[in-house]
C-alpha cells in the first residue's frame, strides 16, 4: 500500500494504526515533509514502513511508486484554510496537479486507488437548515482550500467514468485527535492553554463543525479500502456538531479555566458557517459506526495527548503564532 502525506496528521494515525490492525499489509509513505510533515511520527514503525521523501507533483516518481503498489490511499494535500487564504499556489500545486499525476499512473499501472476529500467541497449550510450533506449534494466550495479539493474529486471521478480507474472517494468532516498541526483550531486552542494564552475565537465563534476523531475516521478509510464499491463516492462523519465557542468552552473546563476565558478576534474572510455530515449509506453499506461517540471523551484523550508531547508541538506553535499574528488572528 502507498500511502500519500502519510507524514502528516490524518496519514501518521493511518500509518500507525495499519501497522497495528494489518500486520500483514506492507506500506510505504510518500511524503514531501512540507511544515505539515513530520518523519519523527512514523520513527516507531521505521523497521516495517519506509518513507520516500517526495512530492505527489512530481510525476516521474508518482509513476514509479505507483506501479510498484497494489492500492494507494491518498491522504497529501495542502490542508490549512487560512494558508490558502495567504497563498493559494501550493494548494494547486498538490491538490490539483497532484492528484492528476497519481490518477495518470492508477490509470497506466491499473492500481487500485482511494482518494481522501473533505465536506468542504459542499460549500457551508445555514445554521437552522435541518438538512446535512449527503453524497447527492452539489459541490460549492468557497475557499482556495475546497477548490482544489473539490478540483480533485471531480478529477477522480472523470478518470473513474471515463478511463475505468479503480477508484472509492471519501469526503469527511472536521477531524481532531494526536499529531494535529497546531494551526488548526482544536491544538491551537489547547496549546494555547497549556502556554496561559486565551484561545482565540473568530468572530463570534458561532460557526459549526461537524467533529469526528481521526481513529474513526481511518476505520472508515480501511473499511471503505476492503469493502466499498468501486466509483462510489461515501461520505464520513459522527455526529459531532458544535459551534466553536462550545468546544472553546469544553476545553477550558477539561483544562480547569474559567468558561469565558478565550478572546474573539477577526473573522475569517469568506468563513463557512456550518458543516454537517450525513454518513447513513456509509453505516448501511458497511456497517462502519464511530468509536469516539462523546465529543467530551475524545477531547479528553487529545488534551492528554498534547500535554504529554510538548516536545512534538513547541517548534510548530511559534511559527504558527506568527502566521496568526501576521493575519491579524
Ligand atoms: P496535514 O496538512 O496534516 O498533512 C498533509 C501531509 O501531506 C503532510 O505530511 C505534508 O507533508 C504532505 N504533503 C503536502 N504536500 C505534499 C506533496 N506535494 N506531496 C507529498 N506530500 C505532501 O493534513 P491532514 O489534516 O492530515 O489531511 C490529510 C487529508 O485529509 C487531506 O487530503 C485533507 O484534505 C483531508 N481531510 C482532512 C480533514 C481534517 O479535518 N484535517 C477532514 C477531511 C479531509
Ligand atoms: P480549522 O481547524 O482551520 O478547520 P476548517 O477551516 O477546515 O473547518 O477551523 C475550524 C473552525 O475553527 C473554523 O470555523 C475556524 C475556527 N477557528 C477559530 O475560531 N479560531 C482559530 O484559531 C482557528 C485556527 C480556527
Amino acid at each position: 500500500m502507498l500511502v500519500t502525506g502519510g507524514a502528516g496528521f490524518i496519514g501518521t494515525n493511518f500509518v500507525l494504526r495499519i501497522a497495528e490492525t494489518r500486520p500483514d499489509w506492507r506500506v510505504r509513505v510518500l511524503d514531501a515533509l512540507t511544515y505539515a510533515g513530520n518523519p519523527d511520527n512514523l520513527a516507531g514503525v521505521a523497521d516495517r514502513v519506509e518513507l520516500v521523501r517526495g512530492s505527489v507533483a512530481d510525476a516521474e516518481l508518482v509513476d514509479r511508486l505507483v506501479g510498484e503498489s497494489d492500492v494507494v490511499v491518498h491522504f497529501a494535500a495542502e490542508s490549512h484554510n487560512d494558508n490558502s487564504l495567504d497563498d493559494p499556489w501550493p494548494f494547486v500545486e498538490t491538490n490539483v496537479l497532484g492528484t492528476y499525476h497519481l490518477l495518470q499512473a492508477v490509470r497506466r499501472h491499473d492500481v487500485r486507488l482511494h482518494h481522501v476529500s473533505t465536506d468542504e467541497v459542499y460549500g457551508d449550510l445555514e445554521l437552522d437548515d435541518p438538512q446535512r450533506f449527503t453524497e447527492q449534494t452539489s459541490y460549492n466550495p468557497s475557499s482556495p482550500y475546497s477548490a482544489t479539493k473539490a478540483s480533485a474529486d471531480l478529477l477522480v471521478r472523470a478518470w473513474v467514468r471515463s478511463f475505468g480507474v479503480r477508484a472509492t472517494l471519501s469526503n469527511c468532516s472536521n477531524n481532531y485527535g494526536p499529531y494535529q498541526h497546531v494551526e488548526k483550531f482544536i491544538p491551537r486552542q489547547i496549546t494555547n492553554i497549556l502556554q496561559g494564552v486565551k484561545p482565540k475565537l473568530y468572530g463570534q465563534g458561532t460557526n459549526v463543525r461537524d467533529w469526528i476523531h481521526v481513529d474513526d475516521h481511518n476505520d472508515a478509510v480501511v473499511t471503505i479500502v476492503e469493502q466499498g464499491r468501486l466509483g462510489e463516492t461515501y461520505l464520513i462523519g459522527a455526529d459531532g456538531e458544535r459551534n466553536n465557542r462550545e468546544i472553546v468552552e469544553l476545553l477550558l473546563d477539561l483544562m480547569g479555566k474559567p468558561a469565558d476565558w478565550y478572546d474573539l478576534v477577526s473573522d475569517r474572510p469568506g468563513h463557512d458557517l456550518r458543516y454537517a455530515i450525513d454518513s447513513a449509506k456509509l453505516r448501511a453499506e458497511t456497517g462502519w459506526t464511530p468509536r469516539y461517540r462523546d465529543v467530551r471523551a475524545g477531547l479528553e484523550q487529545t488534551v492528554a495527548w498534547y500535554s504529554g508531547h510538548e516536545d512534538w508541538w513547541r517548534a510548530a506553535k511559534e511559527g504558527a503564532e506568527a502566521t496568526y499574528q501576521r493575519l491579524g488572528r
